[in-house]
Order: C-alpha cells, then structure tokens, then sequence
C-alpha cells in the first residue's frame, strides 16, 4: 500500500527526493542486533527508519 501511494505521488509531480517512508514497522529490537529489520545490506533501525523514495525503492524485500 505505501509503495503504491509513494508511486502515485510520484506520478502526480512529486520529486523522488522531496518523498519519504518510515520504514519503523519492521523493527523489533531497535538496536541492530536481531536483524528482523534487515533488507539487503540495510538495517531500518541503524540506516533509517526514514528513507527518501529514491533509495527506498531499491530496497528489496
Ligand atoms: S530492529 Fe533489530 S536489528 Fe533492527
């Protein structure tokens, strides 16, 4: 859902960089150490949990 609605503003004239997600609700610890935040390289809780939609799209589950 939030990947749609970030793809629609898009579409609607928004910069790519100018748009933002909260990824907070894959964290679990908080601290880097369970890993549930984990996608690719990237932890939510150390590198985020707020990532500009040019770098949030690269992210993959
Ligand atoms: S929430 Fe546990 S490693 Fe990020």
């Amino acid at each position: 859902m939030i990947r749609f609605s970030m793809i629609e503003l898009v579409k609607r004239g928004l910069s790519e960089d100018n748009v933002w997600i909260s990824d907070s609700r894959r964290m679990s610890c908080g601290i880097g150490k369970c890993g549930h935040c984990r996608i690719n390289d990237k932890y939510v809780c150390i590198d985020g949990p707020v990532f500009k939609f040019s770098e949030h799209k690269t992210l993959i589950d």
